[in-house]
């Protein structure tokens, strides 16, 4: 049966839970996400990516102890074109586990993930296309960096991704996972399948570990700057290459 519009529809879901304790004592009395970014909360820049790429529904997943500070500076959505939706991780499990709160919102259509910390200087629009014209399966991003260690870090075989490895003491590769990925509506049956990491969570990467070994998982090589404004020196940075851009 052909799909309605509705139903076709790639949804966004941001993920702005976590404790940001990196950034304590910025983060005793925000989230990481409502930190100032350039001119703006950062939350505002994730929005933006997804609204300037055509989506238009959006989940934040956030804590329970800032969900109210979230709904306060963003609203329904009306004033970014969009439309919001809320969701409370209770625990900071990881990020598949955030995700996870994402299923009766994606109502089994495909979903690309941000993560709220991710801060890019041009647009993802591109990938977008690249996804909505994959078949099914995922799609990572990755960039060339100088400390892949911080990171998921992939292995590439040619131009297929054959592994990715979380954090690696020793990297094989430069190519950092951005925190941006796109799924189709089976990723939640994954979700399931995986068992925490070594350090208690469930790991986005095991998750894509998985539609590796299915031969399902495409990528993209992210074009610009790209920063996890999760540390001081990180943020500093993000705000200064939002800031040169407005410019
Ligand atoms: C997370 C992911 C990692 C990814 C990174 C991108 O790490 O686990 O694979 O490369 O985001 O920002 P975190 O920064 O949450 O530790």
């Amino acid at each position: 049966m052909p799909k309605t519009i509705k139903e076709a529809m790639l949804r966004g879901v941001i993920l702005a839970g976590g404790l940001g304790t990196r950034l304590y004592p910025l983060t005793k009395v925000t989230s990481k996400h409502l930190l100032p970014v350039g001119n703006e909360p950062m939350i505002f820049h994730g929005v933006r990516q997804l609204t300037e790429a055509g989506i238009t529904e959006i989940l934040i997943v956030t804590n329970p102890s800032y969900v109210g500070d979230f709904v306060n500076v963003l609203g329904s959505g009306k004033e970014f074109g969009c439309e919001f939706t809320y969701r409370v991780q209770e625990e900071a499990k990881g990020i598949a586990n955030a995700l996870a709160l994402a299923e009766g919102f994606a109502a089994g259509g495909r979903i690309v993930v941000l993560l709220g910390d991710n801060i890019f200087e041009s647009s993802i629009q591109q990938v977008v296309s690249d996804f909505e014209a994959q078949q099914a399966g995922a799609r990572v991003l990755l960039k060339k960096v100088g400390d892949p260690e911080r990171y998921g870090v992939a292995t590439l075989n040619g131009d297929q991704v054959v592994r990715i490895d979380e954090k690696p003491r020793r990297p094989e590769s430069d190519y950092a996972v951005v925190g941006v990925y796109f799924y189709d509506s089976l990723v939640f049956d994954v979700i399931r399948t995986i068992e925490p990491s070594a350090r208690g969570e469930y790991e986005i990467t095991s998750v894509n570990n998985v539609y590796i070994e299915r031969g399902q998982l495409e990528h993209s090589l992210l074009q610009g700057e790209w920063i996890d404004a999760g540390t001081f020196d990180s943020l500093t940075k993000a705000h200064q290459i939002l800031l040169n851009r407005k410019e």
